[in-house]
């Protein structure tokens, strides 16, 4: 039997399916893997391309049911001919047929909300469709007659408001499993982020049209006349469909739940089998988990409760799920292709492996690499970073010149009103920028730039922030002319490139913030512009990717540690007046 020993914490369970764990060999297994999920993702694309096509043509009747009819030509028909028929019931087929299986080689039915929000909603389509969809087959088979929206609005929202219900309850599980399939699939592309709220929308108005059409068709059916009572012909014929329907839906019923049933008892079957051979996995913290033999590490984290990150959701893409083995590496088989890639990618050493695909044959002992169970402690916001991800965005870094001598002299009183007139003008020019204020450091800051924008939009951003940082320092040395020995003065370094963002600190200091050579270059920069006596320099990567002109500019070239091409840079002298590529950020940035 799966047992635990001692009793595991709760844990944040991450996002994201497991992979199903044959006891195969690991590379066929995983090519296999593969092939089946995206056989799933496509049979779902397609269920999903005529679900759209279906709600677009229900919309149609927002203009009338005319109109709806007539789109029944371009929007329905086209399911109709036989090579579509064959792709749409295949899709369908092979979407449950797999569905069923990821159940059947779960190890474990923990999971998260969210995935067993999809996976619920999947198994209830076909219980709520299945009306709907044997009513229409067998009313034009019995009838010969064809079925257009009239028909429909007045069966669901005369004969039977019931079955209306049900369809629009039907209609809204459906769109919800597929788009949440759709997220599970899109989530760690590097677009989605952005394209995610224009997503949202799209998948809000769709139903939402969807039922407001439905809701037309119905208020104009019920304004009209009752319908002459049927022939004694056709009469018999309903009578028949009736009959006909409710067999055919019986039997529908029947299937959907016997194949749920039997998966889950052939799921336990298979399990009682597997758990005369269990495998115990030990960790470093003195928990063990004996899970059976094909199950992999991480599933025995989840099975323990014991806390482990998965950013990609077991897919073997991100590496959080790193464990080092700490004994029993001798009987392990060996990492399968996309294991050995990603822990390459991490320069891993050898008695590092991924726990989502190590799939032991013998009892080992391992270590977590990423412990999650600062989760709980991320702030509001930090989702899209956590645990860290890589992402393109711009750095500022910012500090004022000659401070040390500007504080001689002077009462502290007098330095903290000064330093803090200047971290307000900071702070305001990179928030109206667009960009996030990271930190203050003694009288320096850094700011990021793109955490939700564009690496583009992020320069001309950082750009812009800069500009408006030299103006306000301007003002403000000429409000304080009398108090002050000599103007305020700073240097600005910026630079782009690929980050780690992630929420990073300890307790109520824990904050989104980015680290790796981007922010060292930026900071670099910044000490440049102290080099050169400017106040600003930034690199041609920025330049270049916020498409301005700062031809204008002295070109340098600077040498960076650890990087053995000097970086081409743009150094704007202090004082001087800031050309037009300043001017054409500030306002790309306020548009
Ligand atoms: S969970 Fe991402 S590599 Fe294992």
């Amino acid at each position: 039997m799966t047992s635990v020993s001692p009793p595991a914490p709760t844990s944040p369970i991450p996002d994201g399916p497991i992979p199903a764990s044959p006891a195969v060999a690991p590379g066929r297994s995983q090519a296999r893997e593969r092939h089946f999920r995206t056989a799933r993702l496509v049979s779902g694309l397609v269920l999903m391309l005529f679900v759209a096509m279906h709600l677009a043509n229900v919309a149609l009747n927002l203009v009338s049911i005319d109109t709806a009819d007539a789109g029944l030509e371009w929007l329905t028909e086209p399911w109709r001919i036989l090579p579509a028929k064959i792709l749409l019931y295949g899709a369908a087929t092979v979407h449950i047929v797999l569905v069923l299986r990821t159940l059947y080689l779960r190890r474990t039915l923990k999971m998260p909300g969210k995935e067993a929000a999809q996976v619920l909603l999947g198994l209830l389509i076909p219980l709520l469709i299945a009306e709907h969809v044997i009513g229409v087959h067998v009313y034009r088979a019995i009838t010969g007659l064809d079925v257009d929206y009239e028909f429909v609005a007045r069966a669901l929202w005369i004969d039977s408001p019931a079955t209306g219900v049900k369809q629009v309850f039907a209609l809204l599980v459906i769109w919800a499993h597929g788009c949440l399939g759709l997220h599970f699939w899109l989530r760690y592309r590097d677009w989605y982020p952005t394209a995610a709220p224009f997503l949202l929308i799209g998948a809000v108005l769709v139903p939402v049209l969807g039922l407001l059409g439905f809701a037309e068709a119905g208020k104009v059916v019920l304004a009209q006349p009752t319908p002459p009572t049927p022939d004694a012909i056709m009469a018999e014929r309903l009578a028949t469909v009736y009959l006909t329907k409710t067999a055919f839906l019986n039997l529908a019923y029947a299937v959907a739940i016997g194949a749920v049933a039997a998966t889950l008892a052939l799921r336990g079957l298979r399990q009682a089998i597997a758990r005369r051979n269990l495998i115990e996995v030990r960790y470093e913290s003195g928990q063990v988990v004996r899970v059976p033999r094909g199950s992999s590490v991480l599933e025995a984290s989840r099975i323990g409760g014991i806390p482990h990150y998965a950013v990609c959701g077991g897919r073997g893409r991100c590496s959080t799920c790193r464990v080092r083995v700490t004994a029993g590496s001798e009987a392990l088989p060996p990492p399968a292709p996309l294991e050995r890639a990603t822990l390459s990618r991490i320069h891993a050493d050898p008695s590092v492996r991924l726990a989502c695909q190590l799939r032991p044959t013998a009892p080992l002992t391992v270590l977590p690499l990423l412990v999650a169970d600062r989760e709980r402690l991320l702030p509001a916001g930090a989702g899209r970073a956590r645990p860290g991800r890589e992402q393109d965005i711009a750095v500022l870094f910012c500090d004022i010149r000659g401070f040390t001598a500007l504080a001689d002299h002077r009462l502290p009183y007098d330095i903290v009103f000064l330093l803090n007139r200047y971290f307000a003008i900071v702070g305001t020019a990179v928030e109206k920028s667009g960009g996030r204020l990271d930190k203050f450091i003694g009288d320096g800051a850094m700011a990021l730039f793109g955490l939700d924008t564009s690496t583009a939009e992020a320069c001309r951003q950082a750009l812009a922030a800069s500009a408006a940082i030299l103006a306000e320092l301007d003002r403000l040395s000429e409000e304080l002319a009398a108090e002050l020995p000599a103007p305020l003065k700073v240097a600005i370094g910026i630079h782009a490139g690929p980050t780690i963002v992630g929420a990073m600190g300890y307790g109520d200091t824990m904050h989104v913030t980015a680290i790796g050579d981007t922010v060292n270059v930026a900071s670099r920069l910044e000490s440049a512009a102290k080099e050169f006596n400017a106040a600003i320099v930034v690199s041609d990567t920025v330049v270049a990717l916020s498409g301005l002109d700062l031809s204008d500019y002295e070109a340098r070239e600077i040498a960076i540690r650890g990087s053995a091409r000097p970086l081409h840079v743009r150094v704007v002298p202090q004082d001087a007046a800031l050309g037009s590529g300043f001017a054409e950020a500030a306002t790309q940035s306020a548009a």
